[in-house]
């Protein structure tokens, strides 16, 4: 029988590669975005598409008739037309579960790193200005016994308020929907977005973009907070409306950030956050470890092959276009 066709973009690795050769033929972009022409000529003719940071137009589905199945190496898919992918029957699939722990350790990372200035006081040892015993003016703030606000509750949300009940840290979470039974196994409570802002001393944003929470937090939110609180973001750089904060933390309304996303990514090297020493700046990395990203590639090969053997995949993001396919599920 013909095998299946499918396009891989980065970053699938030899061992990953060989394992879809066995089911499928397989065109491999490592540098997709310098190919675009290539890529579009091999999507016309794929059943498949798997990769990360997948940019998708509904004209390059246009010229795609026979594509199946987008499995993206991401737990976020905001970066693909969900409903056109949907509206044509295409069944789209991402990495959710496997990079929970990773990600909330990311966001725990900054809240630390941010409350205690490692990368500022890191920086002054290294550059050689350690030149006497560190006092006052190098104190950073416990983040035991501080009240952690979680906007979004979902997953990584939920791994990051473990993480906080385990550094003795008092839980506030605003959410779309309650949850109770964490509330009560747990002790956090459940504020509106308002509230938690007022309350927090360290906020940090783990809901997935989408239109509603789009700039959910600029100048106005910041003001909002605490002067001695922190943000820390690991969820979109668009749910921070960004020339805001920047203008926040310049007057001082937050004490200051732990980012590892942008608004634009890569983040411009003249940003006025990377020249700030009270905002630690990563490359989003929220689950770039080797465990992670090969557990991320393996699970999106799987839901590629589910999707190709006609099954529904473990990790369907939209059931409508399972349902197009599949309108008669009990003839
Ligand atoms: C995700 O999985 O969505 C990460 O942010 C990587 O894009």
């Amino acid at each position: 029988m013909e095998k299946k066709r499918i396009v891989a973009l980065r970053r699938l690795n030899e061992a990953h590669l060989q394992r879809l050769r066995e089911t499928f033929e397989v065109t491999y972009f490592e540098e997709p975005q310098q190919q675009p022409e290539a890529v579009a000529a091999a999507l016309c003719r794929a059943h498949g598409l798997i990769g990360g940071k997948l940019q998708v137009s509904p004209a390059m589905l246009d010229e795609a008739p026979q594509l199946e199945v987008v499995s993206t190496i991401s737990v976020g898919y905001d970066n693909l037309p969900v409903a056109e992918l949907s509206r044509r029957g295409i069944l789209l699939t991402n990495t959710p579960d496997v990079l929970t722990e990773t990600t909330a350790d990311t966001a725990f990372m900054l809240i630390m790193a941010s409350a205690r200035r490692l990368v500022e006081l890191a920086n002054m040892v290294r550059e050689g200005r350690w030149t006497q015993h560190v006092g006052e003016p190098h104190f950073g703030h416990d983040v035991n016994g501080k009240t952690l606000g979680l906007v979004g509750l979902g997953r990584i949300g939920q791994a990051i308020a473990r993480r906080a009940l385990g550094f003795n840290m008092r839980v506030l979470y605003s959410n779309a929907s309650p949850k109770p039974v964490l509330e009560a196994e747990w002790g956090i409570e459940r504020r509106s977005f308002e509230q938690l802002l007022a309350e927090s001393d360290f906020v940090c944003l783990s809901v997935p973009l989408t239109e509603e929470t789009e700039h959910l937090l600029g100048y106005e939110q910041c003001r909002a907070m605490k002067r001695s609180a922190f943000l820390v973001n690991i969820a979109r750089g668009k749910v921070v409306d960004e020339a805001g904060l920047i203008r926040a933390l310049e007057e001082g309304l937050i004490a200051g950030a732990g980012l590892d996303v942008f608004e634009q990514e890569p983040v411009a090297p003249d940003s006025p956050l990377l020249r700030m020493d009270n905002v630690v700046t990563l490359p989003h990395i929220g689950s770039a470890t080797h465990e992670t990203r090969e557990a991320m590639a393996n699970c999106a090969a799987e839901n590629l092959c589910q999707a190709l053997r006609g099954e529904r995949p473990r990790d369907l993001v939209n059931p409508e276009a399972w349902a197009l396919r599949h309108p008669h599920p009990l003839q």
